[in-house]
């Protein structure tokens, strides 16, 4: 595992940006022959998509050949909720940039069917032979997408139960109200995430340094999905200063 520690966050997200036109450039990709990237929600990619679009106006990079997979959606939530994940990703990347509506991948989770849902969402990733960068964020129990304290290493994309540390952080984006965030999610699995080429996860602010430390330092175990990455060939982690404090 590469562990790259910067300054602050402002430049985490422009340390990752560069590093994913980079990687979609030497890449060339085509129609025929498209880039396949992993992307995540969460407050710490916000300011990375930011630094993506300002790269893409410059002219630097194009996601017209881009394929994208999300790592997760709320069960439940109508897709045009202000709070869904997929409201989020158009309000905060795909609007902004020139990907095509049909590269993007989004799980439903309003589907009536959830195991089918999520069986097809690996068939799909399949289809293309893998992930060739998948970014993520880490919520502060060291949690990656949404595979919770106790997932399974070897899990694959599923519904899962959010735990009561996730309800709480996730509820300020629900008017701090616990009764109004979902209780379920589809997430793509930790094996999923292994599969990718490349790992980059980006870690900022003290309240992920318990973390950072547990997936640097810590053995490998399942109570801090983090820590998978340590059997990835190619993980990077992104962090800022706050982020290293329990290093
Ligand atoms: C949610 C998302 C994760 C994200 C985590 C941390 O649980 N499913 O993908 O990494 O929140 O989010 P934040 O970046 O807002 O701290």
């Amino acid at each position: 595992m590469r562990l790259i520690p910067l300054k602050n966050a402002v430049q985490v997200s422009r340390w990752a940006a560069s590093y994913i036109v980079k990687k979609i450039n030497e890449f060339q990709p085509t129609a025929e022959k498209p880039f396949v990237l992993g992307l995540p929600t969460g407050s710490t990619p916000l300011q990375t998509y930011k630094e993506l679009i300002k790269l893409y106006q410059q002219g630097k990079v194009s996601f017209k050949n881009v394929v994208t997979f999300n790592m997760d959606e709320y069960v439940g939530l109508p897709q045009d909720h202000e709070q869904s994940y997929h409201t989020f990703m158009w309000q905060n990347f795909f609007n902004h940039v020139d990907v095509q509506a049909e590269n993007v991948n989004i799980l439903n989770g309003n589907t009536p069917d959830h195991d089918v849902e999520c069986r097809l969402y690996e068939e799909k990733i399949r289809s293309y032979g893998k992930i060739h960068l998948f970014m993520g964020g880490v919520g502060s129990d060291g949690h990656i997408a949404f595979n919770e304290p106790g997932s399974s290493l070897s899990s694959r994309t599923r519904i899962k139960t959010l735990t009561e540390d996730t309800l709480i952080a996730n509820s300020r984006f629900f008017d701090n109200d616990l009764t109004k965030v979902p209780k379920y999610a589809l997430t793509i699995g930790v094996a999923t995430l292994l599969d990718a080429e490349e790992v980059l996860i980006l870690a900022t602010g003290h309240n992920k340094a318990l973390a950072l430390q547990a997936g640097v330092e810590g053995c490998v175990n399942h109570l801090w999905t983090i820590s998978a990455l340590q059997m990835h060939t190619k993980a990077i982690l992104v962090c800022d200063e706050p982020a290293t404090q329990e290093l």
